[in-house]
């Protein structure tokens, strides 16, 4: 739960909208809990002295009737202007928490890209971002709910019957131990759901991105089988949760049932012995029943809670990665005009390999000098060029520019000063004319962009 602290400053840009929000639960609540009232007081009127003139009856009726109506529209349209402005503010955070992490994940460098799978990071950037967002509006707005339904309609109830109320609330006090019960049961399936639902997509992914390899070596229907497992063991998991939420409602139903049956009961008793009122009875029993949803909603808010922080802590491990190659604090200004770039003792290994691809290699570029670097398939040429654009920072030696490391400029200013053809193409799911502009702005001259397509 821990985790969820994160995504408070999420909130902060909507303080007002959550304010007016939290307002209307208390409105809503107000309105739905005031209605048993209504009907209470014409019974107490009716069986009461005015019970026996007609006319009396009529009018009391009527009136009572027109304010049920009237409160429970009004109550309908406060709750639904609730729910508008708590969800909608909640999508307002899921975007923006998307946002940041797709922002974060463009940062990090081709290290934290090798390490971690595209399907994973996909999962987390939908899936999981989510159950963020569920956390965060309907938890959020279910939880303010069910406290305030508690407190008006719990007041309400020791103002009829103190002893009837503790009578009723009696087989409520399983329900802490029940909904704490059911909570981690249910988050250890959500868990694996989530798990599942990654490796999924990774596989997907994968098969897409792969697909002419898999139809070069006819592997479609071994890749389709290997699918088709990993999406029965999907449906499996999902069931299991299904098992342990289908389990909760009945469950939670019949505790309210037992406190109806009390106050049937007792209540009824009381009534006989004169001690309460018909519409006293009456009202209590309606405010049991509307105090039923609110509690049931409690099991369901402790687990959305919950998925909303195990999807928060993997973001969070995302989040906390902090780029391999990032500008220093007092970055070095690139040189102004055309410098030479330096090779010293450079040695590089790939990240989690114990193979050195580059071993002490040293040369100088100077201006104006073209330079062809020759060797076999696997010797290292497109490794050592994307040192230059610090894809990757040497394992030992430095890479110099104009006569000062690499690592004291910011990348930015690097790249942006160096051209590069790479030997692997990968076009933008965009226009021809957009992948070539790529990093001008849209509105660039026409003649820039020609300029480019003949340096490509
Ligand atoms: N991301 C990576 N992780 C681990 N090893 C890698 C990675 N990229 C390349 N290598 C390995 O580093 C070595 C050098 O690869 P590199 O692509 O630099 O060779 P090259 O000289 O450009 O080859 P080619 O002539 O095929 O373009 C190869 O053994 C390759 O398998
Ligand atoms: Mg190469």
């Amino acid at each position: 739960m821990r985790e969820l602290k994160t995504v408070l400053p999420y909130f902060r840009p909507y303080r007002a909208p959550m304010a007016l929000g939290m307002f209307l639960v208390v409105l809503a609540n107000a309105f739905t809990l005031v209605q048993p009232y209504l009907i209470k007081l014409p019974i107490d009127a009716l069986t009461g002295p005015a019970g026996s003139d007609p006319d009396a009856i009529r009018g009391i009726v009527v009136t009572y009737a027109i304010l049920i109506v009237a409160a429970a529209i009004a109550g309908g349209a406060t709750r639904y202007w609730m729910r508008e402005i708590l969800n909608g503010l909640s999508r307002r955070i899921e975007v923006d928490l998307r946002n940041d992490f797709v922002r974060h994940l463009l940062r990090l460098g081709a290290g934290f890209y090798s390490a971690n799978r595209t399907g994973d990071l996909m999962s987390l950037a939908t899936n999981d971002t989510l159950a963020v967002r569920q956390a965060a509006g309907p938890a959020v707005m279910y939880t303010a709910n069910t406290v305030i339904s508690f407190v008006i309609g719990l007041a309400v109830m020791i103002h009829i019957s103190p002893w009837l109320t503790l009578a009723a609330l009696v087989p409520l006090v399983a329900l802490p131990p029940l909904v704490t019960w059911f909570g981690k049961v249910i988050h250890v399936r959500f868990e694996r759901i989530q798990e599942q639902f990654a490796a999924l997509s990774t596989m997907v992914q994968e098969n897409l991105s792969g697909v002419r390899i898999v139809r070069a070596y006819g592997q479609e229907d071994a890749q389709a089988a290997e699918f088709a497992a990993l999406n029965q063991g999907y449906l499996q998991r999902n069931m299991h949760l299904a098992y342990a939420s289908g389990a909760f409602h009945p469950i939670m139903g019949l505790l309210t049932g037992a406190g109806t049956v009390v106050v049937l009961w007792y209540g009824g008793g009381q009534v006989m012995a004169g001690r309460i009122g018909v519409g006293d009875f009456v009202a209590f029993s309606l405010y049991l029943s509307l105090l039923a949803w609110p509690m049931i909603a409690l099991g369901w808010v402790v687990n959305l809670f919950q998925r909303g922080a195990a999807s928060m802590a993997r973001l969070n491990r995302i989040f906390t990665i902090e780029p391999e190659i990032a500008a220093p604090p007092a970055p070095h200004r690139p040189p102004g005009r055309a410098a030479a770039i330096e090779f010293r003792d450079v040695s590089f290994r790939y990240p989690g390999t114990d193979r050195l691809v580059l071993e002490d290699v040293s040369f100088t570029a100077e201006p104006g000098r073209t330079i062809a670097i020759v060797g076999p398939t696997a010797s290292g040429k497109s490794t050592l060029v994307s040192l230059i654009a610090r894809v990757y920072d040497p394992t030992a030696g430095d890479v110099l520019l104009g006569g000062v490391p690499l690592p004291a400029y910011d990348p930015a200013d690097i790249r942006a000063r160096i051209g590069f053809a790479p030997q692997d193409t990968f076009l933008f799911s965009a226009r021809l004319g957009r992948n070539i502009a790529l990093g001008l702005p849209p509105t660039a001259p026409y003649d820039v962009i020609k300029a480019r397509v003949r340096v490509a």
